[in-house]
């Protein structure tokens, strides 16, 4: 014991590493399926996206944190130090709230004021802390997005629609519907009350397979549960993560990773923000769907770390961005580290971060977890959309808000690397907006988009029984 403390105190001391901001992307808690629309956070999940922010607050933000967040308040949440976003959508707000709750809990009498009259008052609800979601409205009317089936119906991009209908036509989808027809027949005892004969097919795979294991989580009775075999739901789930992929990433086209690349676009320009901010805002949270990490896993070349990158996250997953001052000096306002001194970690967090613990990974196809901050932004770059008009080009999009970039500018080659991140970017609210625009949800069908529409929770079955090809659905 003695000889390992000398041990210890004769090495030279070990400079801490700074970080001086943090992005993070984070997926809702558990909730029920989205077959049965609305959606809803259950108790669960809040409790997972609660613990996932308690997590980060003994990371990042408590003043005895692992790696406190340079500048970043401890205890008292300071509104214009954080941006805190996520789509209009019950979900993921509450998600945000419930996880932002874990970051900044109730500060008790911290919040007791004295008044002029020597009256004493304490914030309500134990100084319960109010914390601003900057809430996105998507270009697609009311879209909920946990409640909508759409996927790139919902993004407003076009060339990405046109993208992910391809996927219905690829030889991989159609052989795989062929090939598991009765596979998704033979669970109809399972499901007939909520999907038909018709739906039971891979073409709904990520719908039915979500119907099924919000059952098995909460104990629902399930008619003919002995039909779920191990074997069986673990068929149900590799064929959804396929099926999402497929719809998500697709390498030599992508803009069908339009969500992934509008993350990348506003990931960067956050962190840069931070930088050139000297971290007077070091933390952005935003809230979204699973399909915008599979978007960016495959964007960043994270498959050929491991596989596992092409499977659905976990609820309340979340993938966090660091940005690390590597130089030796201590960071203080007057000696803030130069872009050259900083550096970029991504972790990874595959369900609760307090569950399971952030993991670092190595982005762009490279060896290392911990990447200088240029080459952070030059890989990035060759990907992210960071304004409108990158976005309106790679989208193929010319009305609307896409209006005035249309005239005299149609050079763009439409690739989803037209434009990189730098120059007259984008404000940060608008950047959220079309980061909700672009956002990839799950595609169910035309067949639950009625039923969707119509709020009902079952459809008679005559009124779906005409569907269309596959490639009608996104257009509904
Ligand atoms: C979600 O909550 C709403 C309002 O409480 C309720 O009407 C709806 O049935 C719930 N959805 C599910 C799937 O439980
Ligand atoms: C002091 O002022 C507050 C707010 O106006 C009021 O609610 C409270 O009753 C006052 N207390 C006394 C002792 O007057
Ligand atoms: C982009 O173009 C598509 C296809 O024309 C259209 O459906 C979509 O609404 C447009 N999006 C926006 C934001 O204008
Ligand atoms: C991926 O894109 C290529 C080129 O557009 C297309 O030929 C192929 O079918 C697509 N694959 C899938 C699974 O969508
Ligand atoms: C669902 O399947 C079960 C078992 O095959 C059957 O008893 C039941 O009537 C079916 N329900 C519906 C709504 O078709
Ligand atoms: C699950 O549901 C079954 C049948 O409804 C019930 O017998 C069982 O006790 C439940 N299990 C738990 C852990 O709640
Ligand atoms: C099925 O999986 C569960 C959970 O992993 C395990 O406890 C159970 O023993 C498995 N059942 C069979 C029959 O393999
Ligand atoms: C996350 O966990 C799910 C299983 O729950 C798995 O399918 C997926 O591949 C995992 N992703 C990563 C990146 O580990
Ligand atoms: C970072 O912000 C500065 C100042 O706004 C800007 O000049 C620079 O181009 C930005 N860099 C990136 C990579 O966005």
């Amino acid at each position: 014991m003695k000889l390992t403390l000398l041990a210890l105190a004769a090495l030279p001391a070990v400079t801490a590493e700074t970080i001086l901001g943090v992005y993070i992307f984070h997926r809702h808690g558990d909730r029920t399926p989205k077959a049965l629309a609305p959606a809803n956070l259950t108790s669960l999940g809040q409790e997972q996206v609660y613990q996932s922010g308690a997590y980060y607050r003994s990371r990042y933000v408590a003043s005895d944190a692992s790696s406190p967040i340079y500048r970043l308040s401890s205890d008292v949440a300071v509104a214009n130090q954080m941006t805190v976003t996520s789509q209009t959508d019950t979900v993921l707000q509450n998600s945000a709230q419930a996880f932002m709750q874990g970051v900044y809990p109730p500060v008790g009498t911290v919040s007791v004021e004295k008044l002029a009259n020597g009256s004493s008052i304490e914030g309500s609800l134990n100084g319960y802390q109010y914390i601003p979601i900057n809430a996105v409205a998507s270009a697609s009317s009311s879209s909920n997005a946990e409640n909508n089936e759409w996927l790139q119906g919902g993004s407003g991009c076009g060339n990405a629609v046109v993208s992910s209908n391809n996927y219905f036509s690829s030889s991989e989808y159609l052989s795989t519907l062929k090939g598991t027809q009765d596979f998704y027949q033979g669970l109809l005892p399972v499901i007939n009350s909520t999907f038909t004969s018709s739906q039971a097919s891979f073409k709904n795979g990520y719908t039915i397979y979500d119907y099924i294991n919000v059952a098995t989580i909460h104990n629902s009775t399930i008619p003919s549960e002995d039909l779920l075999t191990n074997e069986t739901l673990h068929e149900l789930f590799w064929l959804a993560n396929a099926h999402e992929w497929g719809l998500a990433y697709n390498e030599t086209d992508p803009i069908r990773a339009v969500a992934g690349a509008t993350l990348a676009g506003q990931i960067v320009t956050q962190l840069n923000a931070t930088l050139t901010g000297k971290s007077k805002q070091p933390l952005g949270v935003q809230f979204g769907a699973y399909a915008s990490f599979l978007s960016f896993f495959g964007l960043a070349q994270l498959p050929a770390v491991s596989d596992n990158f092409r499977g659905i996250v976990d609820y309340a997953s979340s993938m966090a961005f660091e940005l690390v001052d590597t130089s030796d000096a201590a960071v203080t306002a007057s000696s803030y580290p130069a872009a050259a001194d900083v550096s970029v970690r991504f972790l990874f967090a595959n369900g609760s971060a307090a569950a399971h613990a952030p993991v670092a990974y190595p982005l762009f196809g490279q060896s290392e977890t911990l990447l200088p901050w240029t080459t952070f932004v030059a890989e990035m770059g060759k990907f992210a959309i960071a304004d409108t008009a990158a976005w309106c080009t790679a989208c193929g999009n010319s009305t609307g808000v896409c209006a005035q970039f249309a005239s005299g500018s149609d050079s763009g080659s439409g690739s989803a690397s037209a434009t990189s991140t730098s120059g007259n970017g984008i404000s940060l609210p608008v950047a959220g907006v079309i980061g909700a625009l672009v956002t990839l949800v799950v595609i169910l069908g035309v067949e639950a988009l009625v039923y969707f529409v119509a709020g009902l929770k079952l459809v008679k079955k005559s009124a779906l029984a005409a569907s269309s090809g596959p490639t009608s659905e996104l257009k509904a």
